[in-house]
């Protein structure tokens, strides 16, 4: 079998923290052989250090003379959709960082031009694609595959309440990255580009919300943005979640809570969990023995996974080996920013907002902040 030939598009800070790191690790399915950025000395710099071949300052140069199978797409938000809808085009699947874009129209544009490359259908042309997904990490750790298990098997019960805590601190010079905190390049604040990690894995478990009422202000930081958000929703299943994302939070935390008839489970992490970072409370009339075996290593010693890039590019080269849809592409990503949008609407419009309302004749469809300016300044501007 031959091994995916990956390029690193935006040379910048994740793409050397957690995408070389995760390649390195698949280096018997993988190979990186391009990198691109617009930044003629950062691309050179990170190809030397990494022992990468081609650098590149153009995508559609790299496209044509490398023809990738794979592109790791690790720029800013701003430029996603082209970038990614470019790549699919050339017929290579892409791993495409969060936030997934600017907006649901934006997204949707991506996902129609999956399956339109010519060479892109997985490895030796085994089945469909090419696909984009999204990189939700978190979605990928064992501790989250042993919940949503648990959850199949009907151990834990009914899902009933939840809460979904992103408690970060970024101090006032990580905003002054110029497309950081503003709606055209990042395309929100904590909500579309910090909680969004929490939020993600939240309805990766608990599934289709049909309702969203939400608040947010600008209350320190000096962005165009929301710098906190909160929200309460109400689930297809009856199940209702509270949310928190902030980035003023000087003791940081990433918080998830989920109470079920017969169990609560709680994460407690900040960038990255293992198992040991969930924990499992029965409820009163659950039998000692049945909740032991929640969190029973299992027959065989299965592996305490990391939720991480690593995690998830195994997945994706899974998918990609077998040509089969990556868990975040397609619907399995567009879910989560469609659940932004509404926290975004009901808050900048004061009223519930109903999944079935996020439509194309919608103006927060086509940007997070509708044909709203945003939010007034409220403190310190
Ligand atoms: N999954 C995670 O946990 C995680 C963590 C941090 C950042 N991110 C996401 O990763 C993305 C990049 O963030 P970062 O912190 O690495 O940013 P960064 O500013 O450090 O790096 C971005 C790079 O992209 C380059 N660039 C800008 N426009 C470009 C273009 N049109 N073509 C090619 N290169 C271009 C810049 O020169 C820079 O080198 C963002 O979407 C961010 O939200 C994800």
């Amino acid at each position: 079998m031959s091994r995916a030939r990956v390029a690193i598009v935006g040379t910048g800070g994740i793409a050397g923290i957690c995408h070389v790191p995760a390649l390195r690790g698949e280096a018997a399915r993988a190979e990186v052989v391009a990198a691109m950025d617009v930044d003629a000395g950062r691309v050179k710099t990170f190809c030397d250090e990494h022992g990468i071949p081609g650098a590149f300052t153009d995508l559609d140069r790299l496209l044509e003379e490398i023809r990738p199978d794979l592109v790791h797409v690790c720029t800013p938000p701003l430029v996603h959709t082209e970038q990614v809808v470019a790549c699919l085009e050339a017929g290579a699947w892409v791993l495409c960082e969060k936030p997934p874009c600017l907006s649901l129209a934006e997204y949707d544009r991506m996902a129609a031009a999956e399956g339109t490359g010519g060479s892109g259908a997985g490895v030796d042309g085994a089945g469909g694609g090419p696909y984009a997904a999204i990189v939700f990490q978190h979605r990928f750790g064992s501790g989250a595959g042993r919940m949503r298990e648990l959850m199949a098997r009907g151990e834990l019960g009914r899902p009933l309440v939840a809460q979904c805590v992103t408690a970060w601190y970024r101090d006032h010079a990580y905003f002054e990255v110029p497309w950081r905190g503003r709606w055209d390049t990042e395309g929100g604040g904590p909500t579309m580009g910090h909680g969004i990690h929490q939020m993600d894995l939240m309805l990766a478990l608990l599934g289709e919300w049909i309702e969203i009422r939400a608040m947010a202000g600008r209350l320190d930081r000096d962005v165009q943005t929301e710098d906190v958000s909160m929200a309460m929703v109400r689930f297809a299943s009856g199940a209702m979640a509270s949310v928190v994302n902030s980035v003023l939070s000087p003791r940081e935390e990433s918080y998830l809570r989920f109470d079920f008839t017969d169990a609560t489970v709680e994460l407690r992490h900040l960038y990255g969990y293992r198992d040991a970072d969930w924990s499992y409370t029965p409820a009163p009339h659950v039998p000692e023995a049945r909740a032991a075996a929640w969190t029973a290593p299992a027959a065989g010693g299965a592996a305490d996974v990391p939720s991480s890039h690593a995690a998830q590019l195994a997945a994706l080269l899974d998918s990609y080996e077998r040509g089969e849809r990556p868990a975040t592409s397609g619907a399995g990503g567009r879910q989560t920013l469609e659940f932004v949008t509404g926290l975004y609407k009901s808050a900048l419009t004061g009223r519930p907002v109903l999944r079935s309302e996020l439509a194309p004749g919608d103006p927060f469809y086509h940007r997070p902040h509708g044909d709203t300016p945003g939010w007034a300044p409220e403190v310190g501007t």
